[in-house]
């Protein structure tokens, strides 16, 4: 079954042209990396897919209902999705749960119920100045979890760990992908990232946006160095410009 739907989405921002005609599905339960060049509109496109802004043209399904321009239905973890300083890691995660109207005793229970998976026990009265970068991602990606756990928008959430914590947390969501059964629209300009964690992968030109290439990976099989040399070889010629 389709959970999201883009179908023929355009866009322009300030006059540039951004987006041009992408459209893309994310079925039940997949992992759907969209791996493009910088600024060539993956967040633009994920900020079009939750309803955040209205695309010129085209539209969004989630579950075959019409969401174009319309908010929280899907959950987005957006690229500089911050935790707040003031407030401790439970108090943080349970944001969406108390925004959805639960009471806080409620909220809060539920979201321990949760800390396990997440790697955040012990760590619920903690500010987030006090975690390392990987937990603080992990208690950013628990409460856009709990906002809505069936579909999530992922934009580069692991982009500024180092490389040794960022293999460890892509380990990680595939674990608890298993476990927990989401629907994944996760964006990186980081090939091996989108090898390792993808069911499918779209790889996107520079701006304006073109859907390139549709991969689907035999998440089985063994990554060969030619797959890895003929994907850096199709970004290399899409960030040309770029550099
Ligand atoms: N609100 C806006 N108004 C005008 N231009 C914008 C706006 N948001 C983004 N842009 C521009 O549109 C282009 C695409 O931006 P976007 O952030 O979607 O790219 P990206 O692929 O997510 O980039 P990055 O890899 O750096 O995260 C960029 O050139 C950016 O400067
Ligand atoms: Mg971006």
């Amino acid at each position: 079954m389709t959970k999201i739907m883009v179908d023929k989405i355009s866009k322009t921002l300030d006059g540039l042209y951004t987006l041009a005609d992408i459209s893309l599905t994310v079925g039940e339960n997949e992992i759907v990396v969209v791996l493009g060049p910088s600024g060539c509109g993956k967040s633009t496109l994920l900020n079009i897919i939750s309803g955040l802004i209205t695309p010129d043209s085209g539209t969004i399904k989630i579950d075959g209902a019409d969401y174009t321009g319309k908010t929280a239905r899907v959950s987005y973890m957006q690229q500089k999705d911050l935790l707040l300083d003031s407030r401790s890691i439970l108090d943080n995660v349970t944001i969406p749960l108390l925004l959805k109207g639960m009471t806080k005793n409620k909220a809060q229970a539920y979201a321990r119920s949760h800390f396990t998976d997440f790697g955040l026990v012990g760590f619920e009265h903690y500010y987030p100045r006090q975690l390392s970068g990987g937990m603080r991602q992990r208690a950013a990606l628990l409460r856009t979890y709990l906002f809505a756990s069936d579909i999530m928008l992922l934009d580069e959430p692991f982009a500024a760990l180092d490389a040794i914590t960022r293999r460890k947390m892509h380990l990680w969501l595939l674990k608890l992908h298993k476990h927990y059964q989401s629907s994944i629209l996760f964006v990186t300009h980081d090939i091996e990232e989108a090898l390792l964690l993808a069911d499918r992968v779209y790889i996107l030109s520079s701006r304006p946006a073109v859907i390139r290439r549709e991969l689907q990976l035999d998440q089985t099989a063994a990554f060969t160095p030619d797959m890895k040399m003929d994907l850096l070889a199709i970004l290399e010629e899409e960030s040309n410009d770029h550099f």
